[in-house]
C-alpha cells in the first residue's frame, strides 16, 4: 500500500507544481492522468506493442517486408469475437519503434505475448506538457558569430511536439525565405480551421495526432479545441516561436519585457507535429509523431512534455528519441518541472538532450507595503497604477476556513469588498485566485508562497492588481496579519527591470541524479526557462482564463517547456555551421563549454536551496553558451553501437535491447565495458555507501575539432573524499578529426558520508582559448 500511497501523493504534488507553474490548462491534464490511470480496470484499453520484426518472414507469415499485415494477422488471431482486428489497430510505427498501438482486452493481451516476435506492450498513457531578451543573455549578437548572415542561411529543420500552433502569426511569417528544401518529405495535414494553405516556407509542415488520444478521451469537441495542427492553448507556438520563430521587432507583453521577439535560429523551418490536447498528450500520439518527423526529415526534434521516469525499455520516448538519434535528428527534451526534490528528473536516456530551467537576468517586480513600513519584492505581470493604501484579509477575514487558497465559492463579498485578498498558492492556478477575488469584488491580491516554495515568484498575467511574494514575505506578513488589528498594505508594479543576479536555477526545474539511469549525469544543460517572452496564440487569454478577454500576440510563461525549444534552438545553430556533426557531437560540444558562474562571478545558484551553491544535479554541466560551443576544441562523440554497448553493461537481456536496435543485436563478448565508459560530456561516478580505498576507472576519447597540431592538458578539481588521476594527463593532436583516449581512475578515500550523499568536482582539458570541461558527480548509496 505504500508505494500507491506514494504514488499517490507523488501525483499530487505534481498536480501543485504543475499548476503553480501552468495554471488550470496542465492542472486539466494532470487530472485526467489520474482518472485514466484509476480507470485502468476498464477492459479495452490502448497498448503501445514492441514486435521483434526478424521473425516476421517466417513460414506461416504473409509478405516479407509488410509489417503492418503482419501486424493485422496477429490481431485476427487473437481476436475471438466477429469485432474487425483492423479497427483495433490504432498506428503502425516505421522507424521509431518496430510495432503498432492497438486497443486490447486483457485476454488479447495475454495471447498476444504469447506470438512469436512479440517483445513488450505498454498501456498507453496521457502526458502532460512541462524571449526575448534571451538571446542577448545567451550572448547571441545581430550579424555576428552563429548569426552571421552566411551560417543564417543554411536550412535546418527543427520538429516541435507540442500543442499545434498558430499559422497566422507573425513569428511564422515566410517573408524572403528560400523554396522548400527537395530533401523534405512532410505534409501540411487540414483539419478543423486549418488547411494545407496554411502553411509557407517557414512553416513547412503541420500535421496532427489524436488517434491515441481519442482512443481514450472520446472525440475531440471541435467547438472546444482544433482537431488540427492549429494551437488553442498557446503553449506550442510559444516553443515553436523560441526555438525557431521569425526576429519580431518591438514585442512585448504589455509593453513588458520589450524588444525583439525571435527564435534562437530565427531563420530555420518549423514543422509542427500536434500532440497535445486539452487533456494531455498520449504517448501512441507522440511515438506516431516522432515517427513522422524523423521520416518527413527534420534535423532538430523539441519536445516540452514528459510523464514520469521509468525504465529506458518501458519508455517510448526513449525509445523513439534512439531510432531519431541513430538517423542524425538531434533531441532536445524537458526535464520536468517537478523540483526541487531530488531524483525528479525525467527524459533522461544518455542520447536526450535533457534541460533544466534558469533565471535570465530580467525580472517583473512589484513592491509590497505593509501598514508597519515593511515592504517585500514579489513579482506580477500586471501592468496597472499601485493600488492605495489598503485593508488585508486572509482566511478568516475574507470568508472562514478555506478561503485562504481563493477558490471558487470560498470568498465572501462582505467581507473582501475594496480589499487586498491574501491567497495561499496551490490548489487553483495563480491567476485564477485573482479571477476569485474580483469576481467578488475584492480589489487586490496577494499571493503567498509555502515554505517548500522557498523564494521562487512567478510573474503572471494577473486580470486585477496582484503579486506573488516568498516564503519569507509570506511569513512576516502572517506575522503581522496577527499582530495588527487594522491590517493594511499597498502593491505597486515596477515594470521590466534589468540586472538580476543571473543565472539562478528555478526551484521547480527537476532535479538529477537520475532515478533510472544514475550512470550518467541529469540533467544535462541548464538554459532560460523563467519568463519568457515568445508567441501566442489569439483565442487564449495570456492569464489562461475564460473569462479574461484580453488578446495579445505574445505571452510571457514559465517551466522547462520554455528552457528546452531554446537549446533545440541553439543546435540547429550548430548543425548549420557543423554539418558534419553528430547529435552526440553537438551535445557534446553545448556541454563542454557550459558555464558554471553568475553574472557576479559566483557560482551559480539555486533559488530550491534559498540560493545555495547550484551543483550538477540542479544544471549539468552547466548553463549553454552557444558561441563558445560553436568552437568547442574537443568533442565526445558516440555512436549507436556504443549506446547499445551501455545497454548491455546496463544488463539489459536481449529482447530489451532489441527494442532499441530494431534488429538483432548481440553484445561484445568481452562485455568488461563498464557503464562508466560510455563517451559522455561529463562523469557519474557511484560508490556504495562507506566504501573506502576503492577505485573505478571510466574511459573517454576526444576528438579534436578546434587546432590541428595542439596540445591539452588536464586540469582535475577533485570532489570531496575522492582521488582522481587522469592518464596521460597530456592529449597531442596532430590534425583535426585525430582521437585520443584517456583514463580517469577515481577513488574513494573512505569519507564518512551519510547514504545517497555526494560531492562534486570536474576534469577539464586546456589548450589556450579551449577549456573542454567534464562535471564529475560521485555519489554514494
Ligand atoms: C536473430 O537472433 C536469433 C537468436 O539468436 C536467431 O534465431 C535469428 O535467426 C536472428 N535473426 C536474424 C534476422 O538474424
Ligand atoms: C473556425 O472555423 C469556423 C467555420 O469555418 C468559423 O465559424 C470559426 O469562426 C473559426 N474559428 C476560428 C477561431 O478561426
Ligand atoms: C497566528 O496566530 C495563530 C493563532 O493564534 C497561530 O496559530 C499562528 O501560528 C500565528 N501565525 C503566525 C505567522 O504568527
Ligand atoms: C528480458 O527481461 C524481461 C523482463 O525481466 C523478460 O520479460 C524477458 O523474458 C527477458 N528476455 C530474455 C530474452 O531473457
Ligand atoms: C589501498 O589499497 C592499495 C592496493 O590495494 C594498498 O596498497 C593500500 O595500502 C591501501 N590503502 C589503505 C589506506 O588501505
Amino acid at each position: 500500500m505504500i508505494g500507491i500511497q506514494e504514488r499517490a501523493s507523488r501525483s499530487i504534488t505534481d498536480i501543485l507544481i504543475l499548476m503553480a507553474t501552468m495554471n488550470s490548462w496542465t492542472l486539466l491534464l494532470f487530472l485526467a492522468f489520474l482518472i485514466t490511470t484509476t480507470n485502468a480496470s476498464v477492459d479495452s484499453k490502448t497498448y503501445i506493442v514492441h514486435m521483434d520484426n526478424t521473425r516476421m518472414a517466417q513460414p506461416g507469415n504473409i509478405d516479407q517486408g509488410d509489417s503492418r499485415q503482419w501486424y493485422e494477422s496477429i490481431l485476427e488471431s487473437i481476436t475471438e469475437s466477429s469485432s474487425s482486428s483492423s479497427s483495433r489497430l490504432i498506428y503502425v510505427y516505421e522507424t521509431a519503434i518496430s510495432g503498432f498501438a492497438a486497443k486490447l482486452s486483457s485476454e488479447q493481451l495475454r495471447s498476444l505475448t504469447k506470438v512469436d516476435g512479440f517483445l513488450s506492450a505498454t498501456d498507453d498513457e496521457l502526458l502532460t506538457l512541462h524571449t526575448t531578451h534571451s538571446p542577448q543573455f545567451l550572448g547571441l549578437r545581430n550579424g555576428r558569430g552563429l548569426w552571421e548572415d552566411v551560417k543564417l542561411n543554411s536550412d535546418v529543420i527543427v520538429g516541435v511536439l507540442d500543442t499545434g500552433i498558430w499559422p497566422e502569426h507573425v513569428s511564422f511569417q515566410d517573408t524572403g525565405m528560400p523554396e522548400v528544401p527537395t530533401r523534405w518529405k512532410g505534409a501540411c495535414e487540414g483539419g478543423t480551421n486549418f488547411s494545407s494553405s496554411n502553411c509557407n516556407r517557414k512553416l513547412i509542415g503541420a500535421r496532427a495526432f489524436f488517434k491515441g488520444y481519442e482512443s481514450v478521451v472520446g472525440k475531440i469537441n471541435e467547438a472546444t479545441d482544433y482537431r488540427s495542427p492549429r494551437d488553442k492553448q498557446g503553449h506550442g507556438s510559444h516553443t515553436a516561436s523560441t526555438a525557431a520563430g521569425n526576429m519580431v521587432k518591438k514585442a512585448s507583453l504589455f509593453g513588458l519585457a520589450k524588444g525583439s521577439a525571435t527564435g534562437m535560429k530565427y531563420t530555420a523551418r518549423i514543422a509542427v507535429y500536434k500532440v497535445c490536447w486539452r487533456l494531455g498528450c498520449a504517448n501512441s500520439d507522440i511515438l506516431a509523431a516522432m515517427d513522422s518527423a524523423t521520416l518527413d526529415g527534420v534535423d532538430v526534434l523539441s519536445l516540452s512534455l514528459g510523464g514520469l521516469a521509468r525504465p529506458f525499455y518501458v519508455d517510448n520516448i526513449a525509445i523513439a528519441s534512439f531510432s531519431a538519434v541513430q538517423r542524425g535528428v538531434f533531441v532536445s527534451c524537458s526535464a520536468g518541472n517537478s523540483g526541487p526534490s531530488p531524483s525528479t528528473v525525467s527524459n533522461g536516456a544518455p542520447w536526450i538532450m535533457t534541460v533544466a530551467a534558469s533565471y535570465l537576468d530580467r525580472s517583473f517586480p512589484t513592491k509590497v507595503k505593509l501598514g508597519n513600513g515593511q515592504t517585500f519584492e514579489g513579482s506580477s505581470l500586471y501592468t496597472g497604477k499601485p493600488t492605495a493604501r489598503l485593508p488585508l484579509v486572509y482566511r478568516e477575514t475574507a470568508g472562514g476556513k478555506g478561503a485562504e487558497y481563493c477558490m471558487a465559492g470560498t470568498l465572501d463579498p462582505k467581507l473582501v469588498k475594496g480589499k487586498i485578498v491574501i491567497c495561499n498558492r496551490g490548489l487553483n492556478g495563480r491567476t485564477d485566485k485573482g479571477q476569485q477575488v474580483k469576481l467578488v469584488g475584492g480589489a487586490a491580491m496577494i499571493m503567498l508562497n509555502a515554505k517548500n516554495e522557498g523564494e521562487e515568484t512567478l510573474a503572471d498575467a494577473h486580470i486585477l492588481p496582484a503579486t506573488s511574494v516568498g516564503a519569507s514575505a509570506a511569513k512576516a506578513i502572517k506575522q503581522y496579519l496577527n499582530l495588527s488589528d487594522n491590517p493594511t498594505a499597498s502593491i505597486s508594479f515596477r515594470g521590466t527591470v534589468y540586472g538580476y543576479r543571473a543565472p539562478v536555477m528555478a526551484a521547480f526545474s527537476s532535479r538529477g541524479p537520475s532515478l533510472i539511469g544514475p550512470e550518467v549525469i541529469k540533467p544535462d544543460v541548464t538554459a532560460p526557462g523563467i519568463n519568457i517572452l515568445a508567441a501566442w496564440t489569439p483565442v487564449t487569454a495570456p492569464s489562461l482564463l475564460r473569462s479574461d478577454n484580453r488578446r495579445v500576440l505574445f505571452n510571457i510563461i514559465s517551466g522547462t517547456s520554455m528552457s528546452c525549444p531554446h537549446v533545440s534552438g541553439l543546435a540547429a545553430l550548430l548543425k548549420s555551421v557543423h554539418k558534419d556533426w553528430s547529435p552526440a557531437a553537438i551535445k557534446s560540444a553545448l556541454m563542454t563549454t557550459s558555464y558554471t558562474v553568475d553574472n557576479r562571478r559566483e557560482p551559480i545558484s539555486d533559488v530550491g536551496s534559498g540560493y545555495k551553491v547550484a551543483t550538477p544535479f540542479a544544471f549539468g554541466s552547466g548553463h549553454v553558451d552557444p558561441e563558445r560551443a560553436s568552437n568547442p576544441g574537443l568533442i565526445y562523440d558516440i555512436t549507436t553501437v556504443d549506446y547499445l554497448n551501455h545497454l548491455c553493461s546496463l544488463n539489459y537481456n536481449s529482447s530489451q535491447i532489441a527494442l532499441f536496435a530494431k534488429t538483432n543485436y548481440t553484445c561484445p563478448r568481452d562485455a568488461a565495458a563498464h557503464p562508466g565508459d560510455l563517451n559522455y560530456p561529463s562523469f557519474a561516478v557511484l560508490f556504495k555507501h562507506g566504501t573506502r580505498n576503492v577505485s573505478v576507472t571510466h574511459q573517454r576519447t576526444a576528438t579534436n575539432v578546434g587546432i590541428p597540431t595542439s596540445r591539452y592538458r588536464v586540469q582535475v578539481d577533485e570532489p570531496d573524499g575522492v582521488s582522481v588521476i587522469v592518464k596521460p594527463r597530456n592529449l597531442v593532436f596532430g590534425k583535426l578529426g585525430e582521437k585520443r583516449s584517456y583514463k580517469v581512475t577515481f577513488v574513494a578515500l573512505g569519507r564518512s558520508s551519510a547514504p545517497s550523499d555526494s560531492s562534486f568536482g570536474s576534469i577539464a582539458w586546456v589548450s589556450g582559448k579551449y577549456i573542454v570541461r567534464s562535471p564529475v558527480a560521485v555519489s554514494w548509496n
